[in-house]
């Protein structure tokens, strides 16, 4: 599990451990991750594991910890991410390049070193993060939102190449969920913005007045997807945002 030291990834950590799974739980911030431990359950099978998944080098050598941690892979989710926000026509080529490597070049790097292991095994799943803004329009998003298009083509490539050897790859694409990306970023968001254009981005279902939803209503729906519970889903996008698009 990557992005395991926040939002939704640490929830789905802690669920995946409620379940019975041993888990690595890898991230960038070392703070983070101790987060996630201090919340595991006693006797839990947790390793926190430090890596950018943006670095090659790091990801090689953590996805090797990994598997000799657990003895093989049965699953991989790919949480790790992040959002800058900005005009498109003040996107620095820096800021698209590091949203892009840490998104979408991120996501094939830790793919690509476990997907050997994973084929080890009869069943295997892959859960990667799209997001809502992959398919409808978020202002200010630009090269988010292009990193989580990316990753969904991507997923679906994964899901016709190795269904056939038992691999099955899906996406999660959530929206207004709270988690440390929301709760920042409201502080990256342009001066001059147009606010009335975030009216599109609302849910429908009541979230206690916040807008946003726990962390722990994606963490269910991973825990099916890499469940026997999701045999038969392979190559789309589950939309957890609140029937915002609906
Ligand atoms: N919260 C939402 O409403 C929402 C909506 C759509 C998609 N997502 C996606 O959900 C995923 C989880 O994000 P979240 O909302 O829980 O936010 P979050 O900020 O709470 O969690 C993201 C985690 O990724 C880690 N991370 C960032 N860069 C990294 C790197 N280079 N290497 C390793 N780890 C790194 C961060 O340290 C953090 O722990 C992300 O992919 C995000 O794009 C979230």
């Amino acid at each position: 599990m990557t992005g395991a030291g926040s939002g939704i990834g640490q929830a789905t950590v802690l669920r995946l451990l409620d379940e019975g799974a041993a888990v690595v739980g890898a991230d960038i911030a070392a703070d983070g991750l101790a987060t996630t431990q201090a919340k595991a359950p006693a006797g839990a099978q947790f390793t926190a594991l430090a890596m950018d998944v943006a670095d090659e080098q790091q990801v090689i050598d953590g996805v090797r910890r990994a598997v000799d941690t657990l003895g093989g892979l049965d699953s991989l989710v790919n949480a790790a991410g992040m959002l800058r926000a900005a005009h498109t026509h003040q996107t620095s080529a820096a800021m698209w390049n590091q949203i892009i490597a840490v998104n979408l070049t991120g996501t094939f790097l830790v793919v690509r070193e476990a997907l050997p292991t994973l084929l080890d095994n009869p069943r295997s799943t892959i859960v990667n993060f799209s997001s809502t803004s992959a398919t409808f329009a978020h202002p200010y998003m630009a090269a988010y939102a292009a990193s989580k298009g990316g990753i969904q083509a991507f997923t679906h490539s994964l899901a016709l190449e190795y269904a056939s050897r038992g691999l099955r790859a899906v996406c999660v694409a959530p929206g207004s969920i709270k988690s440390g990306i929301t709760d920042t970023t409201a502080g990256y968001i342009p001066p001059d913005a147009d606010w009335k254009l975030f009216s599109r981005l609302l849910p429908i279902l009541p979230t206690s007045g916040t807008g946003f939803a726990d962390p722990a209503v994606v963490a269910g729906v991973i825990a099916m997807l890499v469940s026997q519970d999701g045999a038969f889903i392979t190559g789309t996008e589950i939309r957890i945002d609140g029937g915002t698009h609906a």
